[in-house]
């Protein structure tokens, strides 16, 4: 549904009539996952630019191949830049593989966020990256989609503590707080309870809790547009997410 909103050709006809019947309670969800890809490419641009000189990405939740992939955009600033993408759902796996993996610069791997411990064990991303340098740590657009029930601040924590000192982390979530149309909002989130993504928005007090231990960057947790906007940021009317940037110290 993300790729069709974000003018991808890689869904099913299922996933189209879903993101559908989402456009038709949220039309300005198109804009949103692009200022949400825009979002991801100021924060690896800065992770990787000479500020911050982070050369390796751990990005979970790595979604369908599109324009201007994590590698990319931190290459494009570091040509050394190593990324371990890793997705839980085998299709984006696949395609991963076929369009993203390069020896030596980029693996794709096949993990689940909700087992921190499994992904910080796995063969390929610790061959891949070494996490007793300052890694750059991508939870964006994914976190929703971790219920309560899987204790995502444990996952947090873990994640954190295995992370060197000048590690960053980049989270957007989505939350129905900056929606003003609360009822479509919740009809839109239905559509999602009726696929295998169900999704878990949280309030800005619970989002802010996931960077327990890491010291937010300016500006803060805000708005995806609103996070070190440049001119072709669009200015969204709303937002349906939460941004922020932050540095274990
Ligand atoms: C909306 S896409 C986000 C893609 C990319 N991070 C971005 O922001 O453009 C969310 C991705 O997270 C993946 N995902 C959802 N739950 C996950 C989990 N528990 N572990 C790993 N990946 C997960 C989905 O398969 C999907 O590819």
């Amino acid at each position: 549904m993300y790729d069709y909103y974000l003018g991808g050709l890689t869904s099913f006809a299922v996933d189209r009539a879903a993101a559908e019947r989402v456009l038709a309670y949220l039309p300005y969800q198109r804009r949103s996952a692009e200022e949400n890809r825009r979002f991801l490419g100021r924060a690896v641009e800065f992770l990787a630019g000479p500020q911050c000189g982070v050369g390796q990405f751990l990005d979970i939740g790595m979604g369908l191949p599109t324009a201007r992939s994590v590698h990319e955009i931190a290459r494009a600033v570091n040509p050394a830049a190593r990324v371990a993408y890793v997705d839980n759902d085998p299709l984006v796996v696949s395609h991963g593989k076929a369009m993203l993996a390069e020896p030596g610069r980029s693996v794709v791997v096949e993990g689940d966020l909700r087992d921190p411990d499994g992904l910080l064990r796995d063969p390929d991303i610790r061959a891949h990256l070494d996490f007793s340098r300052p890694v750059g740590l991508l939870l964006v657009n994914v976190l929703h989609w971790v219920g309560d029930s899987a204790d995502p601040r444990r996952v947090l924590s873990v994640l954190r503590d295995a992370v060197a000192p000048g590690s960053y982390l980049v989270l957007t979530h989505m939350s129905m707080d900056l929606i003003s149309n609360k009822d479509a909002a919740a009809r839109a989130v239905r559509v999602y309870e009726h696929s295998n993504a169900r999704l878990s928005p949280r309030g800005r007090r619970q989002v802010m809790r996931f960077f327990d231990g890491w010291e937010l960057l300016s500006p803060g947790l805000v708005p995806k547009h609103q996070w070190r906007p440049r001119p072709e940021t669009s200015p969204l009317p709303f937002d349906a997410s939460w941004a922020g940037v932050a540095v274990k110290a």
